[in-house]
């Protein structure tokens, strides 16, 4: 970075340089026009779109753009920087920049009202002699960029490779277990072999379902923009998921009631995608839910109302355990699993939700998540009737 702007920095100076050496009576004119508007470089400050501040000689701020009063709303134009500011590392980089002419980066960490990592860049205004300028000489431009949505960024990131290599080194690990047991110990045992093949075969699928989730995760994130355009007819999805889901269903002891909404209960929207929506929803009921739990999944029209036009909502209800209070807000995240072992254990790999958040985001529609201990959960997505 540091090097980076050093670089670009000569790079601007050899070209002004040249521009100079080859406009030298129009940078006359240019000199004496800027001398008695002397307000240009405020001109330039304000527009520069990071925060800046430009300081006198002795560091009392001349100047300062809207980003910057909106970082620091206490700072006052013509006192010094050092009242607000006490960072001995960025006065310290106002020094050598005064020094040596060169730009000067500093990290500041403010741990008030909210964490922030900002990186200060002194630099020295070099040029003509502006100390007769009235209102005092520009002397050194600062300007701060805020790191924190950036380093947030990145710490998603970071956190979502270390969780997705996480969840496939659990099944591989195990994977090769059975592969040195079938190699060794339990070469000549066909039992154990029928038995072990099988237990691979669940891992395997595991680590396909796995990536195909996350593959569902990056190809609707990379359409987020883009809204569907397809008419769906959200009955008609709802009978179609139930039917492809009554086996499952069987398998699990759960009861599925089907409620419809009257005539169409049309949307815009991808077909693909809602239906995928209404299975890992569905398929949360199930696993969930408990043996011989019911599974609501209803489709209803509402009335416009507030200035919204009318709707459509697509929920499944069941009546298991329900989700203790606290872990509603991040369950749509990715990863993320109230009990991680009980997720594991029925194969779940914290993508489902994740997957119905961003989906329900691109077709402009809102989630709902109601779920009570002891009560039972409902998922609802309510989306925009055509
Ligand atoms: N209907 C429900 N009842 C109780 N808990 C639920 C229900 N639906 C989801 N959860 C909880 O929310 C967590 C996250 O669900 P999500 O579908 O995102 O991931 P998963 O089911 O663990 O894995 P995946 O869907 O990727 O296979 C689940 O682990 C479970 O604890
Ligand atoms: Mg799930």
């Amino acid at each position: 970075m540091v090097t980076m702007s050093k670089q670009l920095d000569a790079a601007w100076r050899s070209i002004t340089a040249r521009w100079r050496r080859a406009h030298g009576a129009a940078q006359d004119s240019v000199t004496t026009e800027s001398t008695s508007a002397g307000a240009d470089w405020r001109v330039l400050l304000a527009a520069l779109p990071d925060a800046a501040v430009v300081l006198d000689p002795a560091s009392r701020v001349l100047d300062a753009n809207r980003p910057f009063l909106e970082l620091y709303p206490d700072v006052q134009i013509g006192a010094p920087l050092s009242r607000w500011l006490r960072n001995p590392d960025l006065f310290q980089a106002i020094e050598a920049g005064t020094e040596s002419g060169q730009p000067e980066v500093v990290t500041l960490l403010h741990r008030l009202p909210v964490e922030r990592r900002i990186a200060a860049r002194a630099i020295r205004l070099d040029g003509r002699d502006m100390s007769n300028m009235p209102g005092g000489a520009p002397f050194m431009l600062i300007t701060f960029r805020d790191l924190t949505e950036q380093d947030k960024l990145a710490q998603m990131r970071e956190d979502f490779i270390a969780n997705a290599s996480h969840e496939l080194r659990t099944p591989l690990a195990s994977l090769r277990g059975f592969i040195e047991t079938l190699q060794g110990p339990a070469r000549d045992d066909a039992a154990a072999r029928e038995r072990f093949l099988a237990l691979m075969a669940g891992q395997a699928a595991r680590m396909t379902r796995l990536i195909d989730d996350l593959l569902s995760l990056s190809r609707v994130e990379m359409r987020a923009h883009v809204m569907p355009r397809g008419r769906i007819d959200l009955n008609e999805v709802a009978s179609h998921v139930v039917e492809t889901l009554r086996p499952v269903a069987d398998a699990a002891h759960a009861e599925i009631t089907l409620a419809l909404a009257s005539g169409k209960a049309g949307v815009r929207g991808d077909h693909d995608e809602l239906v995928q929506v209404l299975t890992n929803l569905m398929q949360n009921a199930f696993i969930y839910g408990g043996t011989g739990v019911n599974v609501r999944v209803e489709v209803t029209k509402l009335p416009a109302e507030h200035g919204r036009p009318e709707r459509v909502r697509l929920s499944v209800s069941d009546n298991g355990p329900g989700i203790a209070k606290e872990h509603l807000p991040r369950l749509t995240e990715r990863f993320y699993r109230p009990s991680v072992s009980a997720s594991r254990s029925k194969g779940g790999t914290g993508l489902g939700l994740a997957i119905v958040k961003h989906i329900v985001a691109r077709h402009r529609g809102e989630l709902e998540i109601h779920s009570e201990l002891g009560k039972g959960s409902t998922f609802a997505v309510v989306l925009d009737q055509i």
